[in-house]
């Protein structure tokens, strides 16, 4: 067989295949099929996976808007996300890649959850997979895996209505927090929180919409002490126990209180064990989990964080 210049080239490229690009980076797991379907498929979490090749121009080009995800979704282990890599220069990969019909680089999918019912047998099927074809910009493609994130949180649209007071009153095998807010929409650290506690904490939202309704929940809930928004409540033998941070933009803390309220551990996210045990697909050399990381925020240059409140 005669091969052409171009087929050398090539195959001299993929001899010297290139290294893994995330190799090192803390919040881009690499990938292989060994630990593809551990990663993404048995979780509650949603995952964005993007098939490259070290030498491909468009995935260098996606490089820095892709660490830049990462950091977003899951520094601090924010958001329900796991960023992920796929390296479909390495044989190994080849299967993976080929599985997944991938047939030019970069590939960028998403693959979504399926809803899990609490009161249900687990769901059977696999994570739903979409390939993701807008623009590949941090905003675009940010929007278009948030909007993926699933929703277990409980929304009440009156703090006055029966169906509030219902679920507050209502016995449960399971925890319950709630979230006053005047926000209309679900933020996405809250959905995250709430998977990341799915099926030992029930999480709900109270939009706030005028100042009478919040004066007449006030008094139905006995909360008199209460004079600003958003406030957190864990809710123990009906009576609301409050969060007490002026702000809740920080999920390490908030999970680390609800640990302390409730005694369950969250099964994803930071402080579950499955978080320590697969931190070793990402690029973290494994270090020992620090106590009071939340105590002392650290008052490192003020970096301006991407995170807004609940
Ligand atoms: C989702 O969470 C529930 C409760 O922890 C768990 O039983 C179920 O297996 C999870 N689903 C997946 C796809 O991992
Ligand atoms: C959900 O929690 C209950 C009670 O804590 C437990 O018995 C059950 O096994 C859990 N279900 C799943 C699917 O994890
Ligand atoms: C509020 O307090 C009153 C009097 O202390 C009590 O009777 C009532 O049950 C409380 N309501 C709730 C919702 O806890």
């Amino acid at each position: 067989m005669h091969l052409g210049l171009p087929t050398i080239f090539l195959l001299l490229l993929s001899v010297v295949a290139g290294e893994d690009v995330y190799a090192s980076d803390p919040n881009i797991y690499e990938l292989t099929p060994s630990n593809f379907d551990k990663v993404v498929h048995k979780s509650n979490y949603t995952s964005i996976v993007k098939f490259y090749a070290p030498w491909c121009g468009y995935c260098k080009q996606l490089t820095p808007i892709y660490k830049k995800l990462g950091k977003f979704f899951h520094k601090d282990g924010q958001y329900a996300v796991n960023v992920v890599a796929v390296n479909c220069d390495k044989d190994y990969n080849k299967p993976l890649c080929s599985k997944h019909r991938v047939s030019g680089f970069p590939t960028l999918m998403v693959f979504r959850p399926p809803k899990y019912n609490q009161d249900k047998p687990k769901p059977q099927g696999v994570h739903a997979m979409e390939t993701y074809s807008g623009e590949r910009s941090f905003k675009s493609i940010m929007n278009f895996v948030n909007s993926r994130i699933k929703n277990y949180v409980k929304k009440f649209n009156n703090p006055s209505s029966d169906s509030l007071r219902q679920w507050l009153s209502n016995p449960s095998t399971r925890s319950k927090v709630v979230l006053f807010t005047e926000s209309n929409s679900i933020h996405n650290m809250y959905k995250s929180l709430a998977i990341d506690f799915l099926n030992s904490t029930e999480f709900s939202m109270v939009t706030v919409k005028d100042k009478d309704s919040f004066k007449q929940a006030v008094a139905d809930l006995n909360l008199s002490s209460i004079t600003d928004f958003p406030m957190l409540f864990n809710v123990q033998e009906g009576e609301l126990v409050r969060f007490d941070r002026p702000k809740l933009d920080d999920k390490l803390a908030i999970s680390k209180w609800l640990i302390e309220q409730n005694g369950h551990l969250p099964v994803e996210g930071q402080l579950s064990k499955k978080d320590r045990y697969y931190s070793k697909y990402r690029g973290i050399k494994e270090k020992k989990p620090k106590e009071d990381r939340t105590e002392k925020p650290k008052k490192e240059a003020k970096k301006k964080t991407v995170h807004d409140e609940l």
